[in-house]
């Protein structure tokens, strides 16, 4: 395995240089044919018919008509930029990924923040959580860290998120609405999915609506392994923690910044990083053994609950830098590719049900949003480690593997690849004994407990805007039996939240309104709110 000194971050610039094509000299068409006249087609007589013999007509048109691509099917919406990751504390005590144990290595990186719900051309400032895709490019293959700006999410199965998605788009009678989960399908939907009240609350905090990228946090959600040289497990959630600290607009900018300037966060990284200025993250993990968590009221698997810094700290062992705007949006921010299943030697995935569904999911989107098998060849997504193996051909294939083995095992060809033993990828050897069912654990039972945790850490200024976004929100419902049954879910959170959305409703008072709020810092204050 090369060093990892050597991919200096300008390592997958100038990998990228290979495919970049400067304009400037004559004109040609795609074949390289000097064009004397790209204005006219080629007609009979100047009023005359065009003539079906127009070539470079045809050509040009023909490129055009097939320029769209699909869209994501979620995360439509995002930007792009090319930076560095540097650790700065050796992990080589849980792990043997290089990219988590050379200290001052840069590690080129791409980052992708998105949207969830909208279009492509959607504004940048709807209510949503933000996806936070960190792409390395690692000398020993790519990693991919694929979070969010919420630590956990709405669903504990990947066999819901087709459910979850088709709630939160557009209803598809009308297309109605556009980028925002104000409407009717996606809270029945979540009305009726308890296990969504942690995030729900995420969702509805100044966190949904953050002032810029480099103002929000991200968190890569699903614990993972680290596995050290003695094949020791460790356990880990990651962290990105912004330098300039967190800042969220209000709901009222938000709106109005989304008619004035849509492309806002997109235009802030770009104007900042074009006249020369960075985005920074300090890059934090929280450690910790399968024998402590045995001990919590939660399970490290369930990707609906946090590791409480109480329990854990979240220890700063790097950072990543933003500070190159893409050359061209389609061919780095739309095609890149992230698969949470891109993990390196060292790393491993745990028994999350939401991970295991992803680590499907991903390489699968890739195949219709990028047209075939060999998406992986794409300037922005292929490795600075070049592939070599015997899988060949394809739509779109581009690499030339000269000889005639693409088989393994062979005696013909003694220079071909061959499995690595020692530094190849290893899964970790996890004791697993089960009886085959379609169930989930006692442990992943518990739905409210974070979901209050969350709202006892607000500052009383955080939960009037956490009320007035689930106000606004369930406003917009126009079924009576989905408000109150949304109602009835956040009651279980915190009667004084749900008091103040039914009042505001114009709803019946909640049961739990005169009931003494326990567990608040502040309950007096909250209860003068009402
Ligand atoms: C994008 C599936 C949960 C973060 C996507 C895409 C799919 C998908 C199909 C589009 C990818 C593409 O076209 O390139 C799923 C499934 C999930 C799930 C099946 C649950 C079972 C999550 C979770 C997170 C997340 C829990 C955060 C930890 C993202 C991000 C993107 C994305 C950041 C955008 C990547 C980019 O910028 O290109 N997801 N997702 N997803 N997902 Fe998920």
């Amino acid at each position: 395995t090369p060093a990892l000194t050597d991919p200096q971050p300008n390592a997958k610039r100038q990998d990228l240089q290979a495919d970049t094509v400067n304009p400037g000299g004559t004109l040609t068409d795609n074949m390289g044919h000097a064009i004397s006249d790209d204005q006219n087609s080629l007609k009979a007589g100047a009023l005359g018919p065009t003539l079906l013999e127009d070539h470079f007509l045809r050509e040009k048109l023909h490129h055009f008509d097939h320029e769209r691509i699909p869209e994501r099917v979620v995360h439509a919406r995002g930007s792009g930029a090319h930076g560095y990751f540097e650790l700065t504390r050796s992990l080589a005590e849980y792990t043997t990924a290089q990219v988590l144990t050379e200290v001052g290595a840069q590690t080129p990186t791409f980052v992708r923040f998105s949207t969830v719900a909208g279009f492509r051309g959607s504004p940048d400032t709807p209510r949503d959580i933000r996806g936070f895709a960190v792409k390395f490019y690692t000398p020993q293959g790519i990693w991919d860290l694929v979070g969010n700006n919420a630590p956990v999410f709405f669903i504990q199965d990947a066999i819901k998120f087709p459910d979850l998605v088709h709630s939160v788009k557009p209803e598809p009678h009308n297309e109605i609405p556009q980028a925002s989960a104000a409407h009717d399908t996606f809270w029945d939907f979540i009305s009726l999915t308890p296990e969504s009240l942690h995030t729900i609350m995420w969702a509805m905090s100044d966190r949904a609506i953050p002032r810029s990228f480099d103002t929000m946090e991200g968190f890569g959600v699903h614990t993972f392994r680290l596995i050290n040289a003695e094949g020791k497990v460790t356990l880990v959630k990651y962290h990105w923690k912004p330098v300039l600290g967190l800042h969220s607009l209000v709901w009222d900018e938000a709106q109005k910044i989304a008619g004035k300037d849509p492309d806002y966060n997109r235009r802030l990284m770009w104007d900042t990083i074009d006249a020369g200025g960075t985005l920074e993250w300090q890059f934090g993990v929280q450690l910790f053994t399968e024998e402590q968590a045995a001990g919590w009221d939660f399970d490290f698997r369930d990707p609906t609950k946090i590791v409480p810094e109480a329990l854990v700290p979240v220890e700063i062992v790097g950072r990543l830098v933003l500070n190159r705007n893409p050359d061209n949006f389609f061919s780095e921010t739309e095609q890149v590719a992230f698969m949470p299943s891109n993990i390196v030697p060292g790393m491993d995935f745990t028994e999350d049900p939401l991970l295991q569904g992803r680590n499907f999911s991903y390489l699968d989107t890739q195949f219709s949003r990028l047209g075939g098998p060999n998406w992986q060849e794409l300037p922005i997504n292929r490795p600075l480690t070049p592939p070599q193996n015997n899988q060949r051909d394809g739509h779109m294939r581009r690499t030339i593997n000269p000889g005639r083995v693409s088989y393994y095992p062979n005696s013909l060809d003694t220079g071909s690849p061959t499995p690595d033993p020692q530094e190849g990828f290893r899964s970790h050897p996890v004791m697993m004994s089960g009886v085959k069912v379609r169930e989930r654990p006692e442990s992943f039972s518990d739905h409210v407990g974070q979901a209050r945790l969350f709202w006892n850490s607000l500052t009383p200024i955080e939960r009037e805007h956490l009320c007035r976004a689930f106000q606004f929100e369930l406003a917009n419902v126009e079924t009576r039996h989905v408000r109150l049954a949304m109602l009835d879910q956040i009651e279980r959170v915190h009667p004084v939240l749900a008091s103040q959305v039914a009042i505001a409703l114009g709803e019946p008072p909640r049961a739990g309104q005169t009931a003494k709020p326990g567990g608040t810092q502040d309950s007096a204050e909250e209860m003068a709110l009402l």
